[in-house]
């Protein structure tokens, strides 16, 4: 494997946990071969693209480039989109600078900011507390046209040509949207944005690696070469026939026969590190609305799916564990862990304290060593209540990492999307929803919306 981060199933065998694990007889691993060769087809048609993104140096070039020059101008970076438009520069954002508020920046680049709301006081919030005339703004939508993005577009718009212009204005905005169609495109061509696209055959969940996450994470002066190389080297490790050197492809086979053979109908994705907080809700979306599908290929209604939970280590241990040990049996726990940490902190030997007991044993200690010993407590104690737990292990958080991290949680996903016969890329659930918002906003052409839904008081 070219990439060294581990993904380890020890806890999830019956060996280990009893009747809730799994056994030899419930992998095939010729099953898992054919996945690997079925979604090679659909990136080798052309259907799915995330796998060819690593190789666009071309794109992370011209994105750095433009990104060197606005973020001397600017001291924070505001990105204006939702879901997949918006998780992915979370995450990088809090992977490698840290958890908001307390980043540390010893580079002294732009902050980030995600307008992923349209809640009234959260969206003034963000006016009050920036500076138009020192904020770049990224508007995001691959669709170019979601109700959520365009409104706040408007709205931060508005403030900031009022605070420099409308012509100064234009070099502020930046879109990230389709080549080829959607009125955010229109837009952006009409006020002359500088524009950067997201290829057709790249889903919102998965376009963390196009510009939709590069040019955040570049503004705010993250190396995105080194995220893309690790996303390259997690390729290779994700195209391997060999289950034993393909941890993609291990953990999709774990996650699906946990599911369907032993009813564990939720993971929860425990992330032992701050900073990989942001990316357990990247993690979220990229599980939930790609393998959550009433139908399969066949058109036969199926109801696939686990749900994604997040949970923060060891924050989440006098909070959620009590459940995850003695609650129902329906849930298996995805531990992520990290070997080496930003910094380390030594508890202080402070001797008046040293004579209680509560105390004594942990002076002196390093608070690393405290964090890594709750979890391997909290990883031990659940297997002995008889709950399948499996790990992933990053040497460290850094841009390489988690490049290879997150694209590596991708080939899991279309893995997994190959193993339940269903397409992950596709989200048919959420546009029922999206056309009564239509109607009930009074757009043209959703009046039978409105008319049959517009009635209904909440
Ligand atoms: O994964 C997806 O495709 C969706 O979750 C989208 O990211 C989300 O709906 C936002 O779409 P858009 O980028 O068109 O605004």
């Amino acid at each position: 494997m070219n990439v060294p981060i581990r993904f380890n199933a020890q806890h999830t065998l019956k060996s280990a946990v009893g009747d809730h694990g799994l056994d030899p007889s419930d992998f095939d691993a010729q099953v898992g071969l054919d996945a690997v060769v079925g979604f090679r087809k659909r990136v080798d048609s052309g259907e799915v693209g995330f796998p060819n993104l690593p190789m666009d140096q071309n794109t992370a070039k011209s994105v750095e480039k433009f990104a060197s020059r606005l973020r001397s101008e600017v001291d924070a970076v505001l990105v204006l989109g939702i879901g997949g438009s918006a998780l992915g520069p979370y995450a990088l954002d809090t992977a490698i600078r840290g958890p908001h508020p307390v980043q540390v920046d010893k580079k002294k680049c732009p902050k980030l900011y995600v307008m992923d709301n349209v809640d009234p006081g959260f969206v003034s919030a963000f006016l009050e507390n920036l500076n138009p005339k020192k904020t770049a703004v990224c508007v995001i939508a691959k669709s170019g046209g979601t109700a959520e993005t365009l409104s706040t577009f408007l709205i931060v718009h508005e403030w900031i040509v009022k605070a420099i212009g409308a012509k100064k204005a234009v070099g502020r905005f930046v879109a990230v949207t389709d080549e080829h169609k959607g009125d955010l495109l229109a837009i952006a061509k009409a006020e002359k944005y500088q524009t950067f696209y997201v290829p057709a055959d790249v889903g919102g969940r998965f376009s963390v690696l196009t510009p939709v996450g590069l040019l955040p994470a570049a503004l705010i002066g993250l190396d995105i070469k080194k995220l893309l190389h690790g996303a390259h080297d997690a390729n290779q490790a994700s195209w391997s026939r060999k289950l034993e050197t393909n941890p993609a492809l291990q953990s999709a086979l774990v996650h699906h026969a946990l599911d369907t053979k032993r009813g564990k109908k939720i993971e929860i994705v425990f992330a032992y590190s701050a900073y990989l907080w942001g990316s357990a809700f990247w993690y979220r979306q990229l599980w939930a609305e790609s393998l959550g599908k009433r139908v399969n290929r066949q058109g036969e209604v199926v109801h696939t799916g686990q749900t994604p939970v997040a949970a923060l280590g060891v924050t989440d241990q006098h909070s959620q564990v009590q459940l995850y040990a003695e609650g129902p049996n329906d849930k298996m726990i995805t531990f992520w862990a990290v070997d080496k940490y930003r910094t380390e902190i030594k508890i202080p030997e402070t001797k008046n304290f040293l004579q209680y007991d509560a105390v004594a044993y942990l002076a002196g200690k390093k608070l690393s060593t405290l964090f890594h010993a709750e979890r391997t407590a909290t990883e031990a104690a659940l297997t002995e209540a008889g709950r399948p737990n499996c790990r992933w292990v990053l040497p460290r958080v850094d841009e390489y990492y988690i490049g290879a991290f997150f694209q590596l949680l991708e080939f899991q996903t279309a893995f997994c999307g190959e193993l339940y016969g269903i397409n992950a890329f596709d989200q048919p659930g959420v546009e029922l929803a999206k056309k009564i918002t239509n109607g009930l906003m009074g757009r043209k052409g959703f009046e039978d919306y409105a008319e049959k839904f517009g009635s209904k008081k909440a």
